[in-house]
């Protein structure tokens, strides 16, 4: 039988514990996490070891940091005493930069940038993957295959990561607003509470499934559910003469300010 890659989490908080389930079955996984009832919850829900920061850089090659921003600075400054040539340290905090890890762990540490989103909770994550100067290709790859565990990855150079952050990593929030929105118009129709979210729900999984089997784009196939002069063009006239389509790109535009703005 074919022994288990080792990795250490560092933080166990929403983000680590939803990667950690996701990956305790195909990694032996030690986590370090500084909240002792929450490292006992984690140690009997995932049959994982808890140990030191010293022990889990000890035991395993592959480290990934979920800490919140504001701690991640005292955890650099302990790897860089603890880490060897042969670690590869995954980050997955929002907007700390390669080149801000690099200065702090020096310029061969092998670094991996990620960008994983709240649908990691339920192994449904998009998750964008970039490789630090001291990383290798080899290091991207085992980094897709852990996060392939909590849903699909992609690799991407550094200077998309602002781009990403304002698509995939904030877009969870918008699909949310969406739903919102889409559930209180139909309440606005005289619909209760919970057909209105069900009608929202199934129509939602079911486009996006049809979107996803059918070779047709989301443009072929809204113009074939929209017939001359039917009620799916009254609907979406008002989107165009809304101008939906700017409003979109408008709050993509600032949340990618607001990525860069934020990103050290
Ligand atoms: N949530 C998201 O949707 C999302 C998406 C993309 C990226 N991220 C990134 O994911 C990271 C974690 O976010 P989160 O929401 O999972 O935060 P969280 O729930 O606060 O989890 C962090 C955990 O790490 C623990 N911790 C703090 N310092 C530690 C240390 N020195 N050693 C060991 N454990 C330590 C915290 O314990 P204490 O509570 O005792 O401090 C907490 O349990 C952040 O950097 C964030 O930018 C999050």
């Amino acid at each position: 039988m074919k022994t288990k890659q080792k990795i250490g989490l560092i933080g166990g908080g929403n983000m680590g514990a939803a990667i950690l389930a996701g990956i305790v079955k195909d990694y032996t996984v030690t986590v370090c996490e500084s909240d002792r009832k929450r490292a006992a919850v984690l140690k009997r829900r995932f049959r994982v070891s808890i140990g030191s920061l010293a022990e889990v850089v000890k035991n395993s090659r592959i480290l990934i940091v979920a800490v919140k921003p504001q701690n991640f600075d005292a955890i650099l400054i302990q790897l860089k005493l603890l880490c060897r040539k042969e670690h590869v340290i995954i980050s997955i905090a929002a907007g700390i930069t390669s080149r801000y890890m690099e200065k702090r762990l020096g310029a061969n540490a092998r670094i991996i940038r990620t960008m994983p989103n709240l649908p990691a909770q339920v192994g449904q994550g998009m998750t964008a993957v970039c490789k630090g100067g001291g990383a290798t290709v080899a290091d991207v790859k085992t980094t897709c295959r852990i996060f392939n565990c909590v849903g699909a990855t992609v690799a991407v150079d550094e200077k998309w990561m602002d781009a990403v952050t304002a698509v995939s990593g904030s877009g969870p929030a918008y699909v949310f607003h969406f739903v919102e929105m889409f559930t209180n118009a139909a309440r606005a129709l005289g619909l209760d509470e919970k057909l209105s979210r069900d009608l929202v729900a199934q129509t939602l999984r079911g486009s996006l499934d049809l979107l996803e089997q059918s070779k047709e784009d989301a443009g072929t196939l809204r113009q074939r559910v929209t017939s001359k002069g039917g009620t799916t063009q009254a609907a979406l006239e008002v989107f165009q003469k809304n101008k939906a389509d700017k409003i979109f790109k408008e709050a993509l535009g600032s949340a990618k300010r607001r990525a860069r703005e934020l990103a050290k």
